[in-house]
């Protein structure tokens, strides 16, 4: 297993550019099979997430082009069947996306449950919910959604009991090729979402609302295909602003989107950095100052990103203060900060709700990442730990982090990948 070795003390400054948002392609990509015309997606990731995605496609016949630009073309209309294998689905969670078009384009689908994860449970109840309310037959059988509806899918009202993103996501690509009207009522208003509802309006789809927490949805009876470009990812692009923040830098990047990023540069500011920002670019500038501590609650867009917590877990260790970080989306999130504070740094952690006390520097030790965002956060320590830190189990980092050493190297890092 690869590992990332990071020598610490470098102040990061340059730009890079960021790639495609991970979260809004892996429902898009699903989204593909809702249709059985070609459908050309572009800016893409190239994540390990990303090709375990386009290989669920694969193993149900769907063939995916990915021509010399990187670009995609995808035609569902060869499928062969309707089944996601808890093979594929073990690695990767967001498999449940291709629940919701397989039934409403093929009347069944049959999808192994993605099990949970590190930072919870994750259960799907709210996706089965929102199928059977819309008509679908579903049945948990060995460990697989048996989902099945005679005809098509029939417009509902659905009420979610808690904000859910997939959830939100599964429900409308559904919706869009239902009978009638469906109305989701407590929807993911998370740009990502948008970005679904976008692709969707270009293959004929018919929706208001996204974005707000009522969306509304005008079945039709088959969607065409189209060009799409996935829309620039605010997490990534939140990482490396608090990589410039941390080690007092400066740092641009390009073909990113600060609109959607309201909630992270709001306390990046509190930090003490200087932001600026234009219509694709973002710049943070630290003038070589330590932080301040901030103190963050995470809860759904478009409020502060839980995606976003452990990365500023991170800038507390070695901010000028004490920071609370309270964690109210997962009840299992908090697990780098053993791992921060083997590196010296001064956590509490109390249900969930970790209180931080900054320290002027961390020290290096080896480290193991746990979940994706974790991992990266590891990444961030390792950057103002004295010494040489070497994070293990980066398998999570690729799954969401195109080519991070190389753009950690651009931006003055000494960053490299050793082979286990
Ligand atoms: C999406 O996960 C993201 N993944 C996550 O990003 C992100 O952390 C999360 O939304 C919250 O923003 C993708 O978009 C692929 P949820 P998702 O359903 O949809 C509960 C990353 O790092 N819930 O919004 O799985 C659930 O337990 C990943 O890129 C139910 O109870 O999250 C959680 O407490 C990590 N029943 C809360 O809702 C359900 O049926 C929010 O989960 C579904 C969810």
């Amino acid at each position: 297993m690869d590992k990332l070795l990071i020598k610490g003390g470098a102040t990061l400054n340059g730009g890079i550019r960021i790639s495609g948002a991970k979260n809004a392609a892996l429902p898009i990509l699903a989204a593909t099979l809702l249709t059985e015309q070609p459908v050309h997606l572009s800016n893409l990731p190239h994540l390990h997430d990303i090709t375990t995605m386009v290989e669920l496609l694969g193993v149900m016949g769907v063939e995916a082009v990915i021509n010399e630009d990187m670009s995609v073309e995808i035609n569902a209309g060869t499928i062969k069947d309707q089944k996601a294998p808890y093979s594929l689905v073990k690695t990767m969670r967001a498999s449940i996306l291709v629940l919701g078009p397989l039934v409403a384009h093929y009347g069944r689908a049959s999808v192994s449950l993605p099990g949970g994860c590190a930072i919870g449970s994750r259960p799907v109840d709210l996706h089965i919910m929102g199928l059977e309310a819309m008509g679908a037959e579903v049945q948990i059988v060995d460990g697989y959604i048996e989902a099945r509806v005679d005809g098509r899918l029939k417009g509902a009202e659905i009420e979610f009991g808690v904000v859910t993103v997939t959830g939100t996501e599964n429900i409308l690509m559904a919706a869009a090729l239902a009978e009638g009207q469906t109305i989701i009522r407590n929807a993911a208003k998370e740009p990502e979402v948008v970005d679904l509802a976008n692709c969707l309006k270009a293959m004929g789809a018919k929706i208001e609302g996204e974005g707000t927490d009522t969306i509304v949805v005008e079945g039709v009876e088959s969607l065409h295909g189209c060009e799409y470009s996935v829309m620039p990812d605010r997490i990534e692009t939140g990482t490396y602003l608090v990589a410039g923040a941390v080690t007092g830098g400066k740092v641009t990047l390009k073909n990113t989107d600060a609109s959607i990023m309201k909630s992270v540069l709001d306390k990046l500011s509190e930090s003490g950095a200087k932001i600026t920002t234009g219509d694709n670019w973002i710049e943070l500038d630290m003038e070589g100052k330590r932080p301040k501590a901030v103190s963050i609650t995470t809860a759904p867009y478009p409020d502060f990103p839980t995606d976003m917590q452990a990365q500023f877990t991170v800038l507390n260790s070695i901010a000028d203060g004490t920071g609370v970080v309270e964690e109210t989306v997962f009840e299992n999130r908090f697990m780098h900060i053993q791992e921060l504070v083997r590196m010296g740094a001064i956590a509490q952690v109390n249900g969930n709700e970790a209180v931080i006390t900054g320290q002027e520097k961390l020290k290096a030790a080896p480290v193991m990442a746990t979940d994706l965002r974790a991992s990266a956060s590891l990444v961030l320590a390792a950057l103002v730990a004295e010494g040489e830190t070497l994070v293990d189990r980066i398998y999570h980092i690729d799954r969401g982090y195109e080519c991070i050493e190389e753009k950690l190297q651009n931006l003055g890092a000494t960053i490299k990948r050793v082979a286990a």
